[in-house]
């Protein structure tokens, strides 16, 4: 038996993966532990997105070293998108690292582990798999408060955007059994959680073949996914994230606007707002292709919070056609917006064919744009929402005060207000008072 320390970077999904090594570990008899002082093994999942993430977790292998003086029978390895993009050459460049093991591998973390402690060896296992989705295996919930959890339902991607280094370290597109997914939610229903997100790369090419009661071949996609999962209990509430505009389906919003509990809230990562930008990421559509999509969100749902991702500066991008993305935002007025300098990945399309011109002051100068329009763009948006009362679900303290507790509404905006003697796990009705850029302010009702 050991002691695991899990360390998780990056998107959703390494924290749902990180869930499923904790689970596969603990089968084994290992326990997981809250400090690093007491592990025999640290576990570093990993993201490769940007070169900031990778650089973030080397220079977290240099503090461990530390650690590993205090504690010499403690051993690091490597999980996840660093892994799986530099497989066993990470563990001859980082000493301290004894194991590296890719995202569709995690199943042999216990021999792996069980080697490099009896045999003293370095080991790597970074086969990619068509067919993994550890459909059958129960997450331990690490990070969870027990109202919210997330659920895996399909992993890899073949867009092959021409900047993303995802297809390279997460493989091929595989989607998991519905059966299994609509029980892992209705068991966390039963054990008190009030919220599932709906994990994938691109949601919207789920796709799973089953045999109907009277034995013909039926494709379950993901919108009759979301009605199944809905269906599980009204107080059950359903958010799912990420969608790419090209396949985003009008049965999905409609799906969407039938139930009140699957959430008013749809991430569309946008990239940027010039078409031969898309063209050239590969995206598979174009602006008004996108502000169709826009459209059709609104039509059939009002109140539906648009979220979005944003790259500025890829190769070749002049600045009219960044100009074109700040139109983009005022046209779309995102709810909220992650954004990003480009980084070049290696292996990927635009290492391989394309040229990173835009010099770095002026990246950063173009996000910097960008960031600050959609400041103003949510503050605005924000300001429309006072006075509105939204159902919330409560989720914890507010950081800020002890008498205060914050939720969310359907459209995933937090909300804070006055405690009273309301309990986190609890909905209750809140009406905005006052806002933020980032936060909305509110009272009981
Ligand atoms: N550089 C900058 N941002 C990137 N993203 C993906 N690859 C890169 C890259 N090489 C962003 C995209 C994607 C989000 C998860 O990360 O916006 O939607
Ligand atoms: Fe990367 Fe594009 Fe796949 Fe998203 S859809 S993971 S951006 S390749």
């Amino acid at each position: 038996m050991s002691n695991i320390y899990i360390e998780t970077y990056g998107c959703q999904m390494n924290f749902a993966d990180s869930e499923i090594v904790a689970s596969l570990l603990q089968k084994e008899g290992d326990q997981m532990v809250g400090e690093i002082e007491q592990a025999d093994y640290v576990l570093i999942n990993t993201c490769a997105i940007r070169d900031n993430a990778e650089q973030r977790i080397r220079k977290r292998l240099r503090e461990l070293r530390a650690v590993q003086q205090r504690h010499p029978q403690l051993r690091i390895g490597i999980l996840g998108c660093m892994a799986e993009r530099l497989q066993s050459q990470l563990m001859v460049e980082e000493e301290n690292v004894s194991f590296v093991v890719g995202p569709d591998s995690y199943r042999r973390l216990p021999e792996i582990m069980r080697k490099v402690r009896e045999m003293g060896v370095k080991e790597a296992a970074t086969e990619l798999s068509t067919s993994e989705t550890y459909a059958d295996i129960e997450p331990v919930r690490l990070a969870s408060n027990g109202i919210s959890a997330y659920i895996s339902i399909m992993r890899g991607c073949q867009n092959y955007c021409a900047y993303c280094v995802v297809p390279y370290t997460r493989g091929r597109e595989r989607s998991r059994d519905p059966e299994t997914i609509v029980a892992e939610a209705r068991s966390l229903f039963e054990q008190g959680y009030k919220e599932v997100t709906l994990l994938g790369q691109n949601v919207n090419s789920y796709r799973f073949v089953v045999e109907n009661a009277s034995g013909e071949k039926e494709t379950v996609d993901f919108p009759d996914l979301m009605r199944r999962v809905a269906e599980i209990d009204p107080l059950l509430r359903v958010r799912f994230a990420t969608s790419h505009p090209k396949d985003l389906s009008d049965k999905l919003l409609e799906v969407m606007a039938k139930y009140d509990n699957i959430c008013k809230c749809i991430h569309l990562p946008v990239q940027s707002g010039s078409d031969r930008m898309l063209k050239l990421m590969n995206r598979h559509y174009d602006s008004a292709w996108y502000l169709d999509r826009i459209t059709a969100i609104r039509r059939y749902m009002p109140d539906c919070s648009i979220t979005t991702d944003v790259i500025a500066g890829f190769c070749t991008e002049t600045e009219e056609e960044h100009q074109m993305t700040l139109e983009m935002f005022r046209k779309v007025r995102y709810d909220y917006a992650y954004m990003f300098k480009f980084s070049m990945r290696p292996n990927t399309y635009a290492e391989k064919h394309l040229q990173d011109d835009v010099p770095d002051a002026e990246k950063t100068r173009r996000l910097e744009e960008i960031i600050a329009l959609q400041g103003q763009l949510a503050l605005e948006n924000n300001r429309k929402e006072i006075g509105k009362t939204f159902e919330v679900l409560v989720e914890g303290e507010s950081h800020r005060s002890k008498e205060q507790l914050f939720g969310r509404n359907s459209q995933n905006k937090v909300i804070v207000f006055d405690r009273k003697d309301v309990v986190p796990g609890q909905y209750v009705k809140v009406k905005v008072t006052d806002c933020t850029a980032a936060t909305l302010k509110g009272e009981l009702v």
